[in-house]
């Protein structure tokens, strides 16, 4: 299948960075491919030879560079690499699906408000990268998914949709990851639909959603 299919009404080229499994990136695919996204997914962006997200861009014809953290001597040059893909691909959205790297400022500023996160909690609480089991072991009734844009700070950026759920007294780690996902998996898309049509307006901390 080529990258072809993957086109909306030809306007924006999206980039995805993920570092893991990659179910968000296959729930984007799957936006995209029904048209809910009408935007191109141009790019997938790993810093992991293992990535489960590898296998499911090439299954779905979107073009893969792997730039490994190791290959560069200092975090700049790392992220030049990356900057040097996302030009040659006219990037004009990032969206980070669980690539586990905190971004300097050459990326952050560069591409301001046009870079998206989705993260496993609702922020600002259980910052980091073992939010759902931080929220568990908290002992926390209420936990979320919450997507946002990126700026330098981890886990920091402009709010854009957040969803609670409860978690109870049978949950486990695990049935608790499950639940997460689920809502990510519609949570994400949406933002990013929400975006490539131009509802977002940030204005300072605020995103506001224009219908
Ligand atoms: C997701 O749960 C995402 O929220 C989280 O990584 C997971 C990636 O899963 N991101 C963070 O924790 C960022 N701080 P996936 O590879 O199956 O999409």
């Amino acid at each position: 299948m080529s990258n072809e299919n993957y086109k909306g009404e030809g306007v924006m080229n999206i980039a995805v960075f993920a570092s893991g499994k990659g179910s968000n990136f296959s729930a984007i695919i799957k936006a995209v491919k029904k048209g809910s996204i009408k935007a191109s997914l141009s790019l997938l962006i790993t810093d992991n030879p293992k990535a489960g997200a590898l296998g499911r861009a090439k299954r779905a014809g979107v073009k893969i560079a792997m730039v490994k953290r190791e290959d560069f001597s200092d975090k700049k040059e790392f992220e030049e690499k990356i900057m040097w893909h996302l030009k040659e691909s006219k990037i004009d959205l990032i969206v980070l699906a669980g690539f586990m790297r905190l971004l300097g400022q050459g990326l952050t500023q560069q591409y301001k408000n046009r870079i998206l996160n989705i993260h496993p909690a609702l922020l600002p609480a259980f910052k980091g990268t073992q939010a759902i089991k931080d929220a568990f072991d908290y002992g926390s009734k209420v936990t979320g998914v919450t997507v946002h844009f990126v700026d330098e700070k981890m886990d920091h950026g402009p709010i854009i949709l957040q969803k609670h759920i409860v978690i109870e007294d049978k949950d486990t780690p695990s049935s608790l990851e499950d639940k997460i996902h689920k809502i990510e998996h519609k949570l994400y898309p949406e933002a990013i639909r929400l975006y490539v049509e131009g509802k977002l307006e940030v204005q300072g901390r605020r995103v506001v959603i224009i219908n």
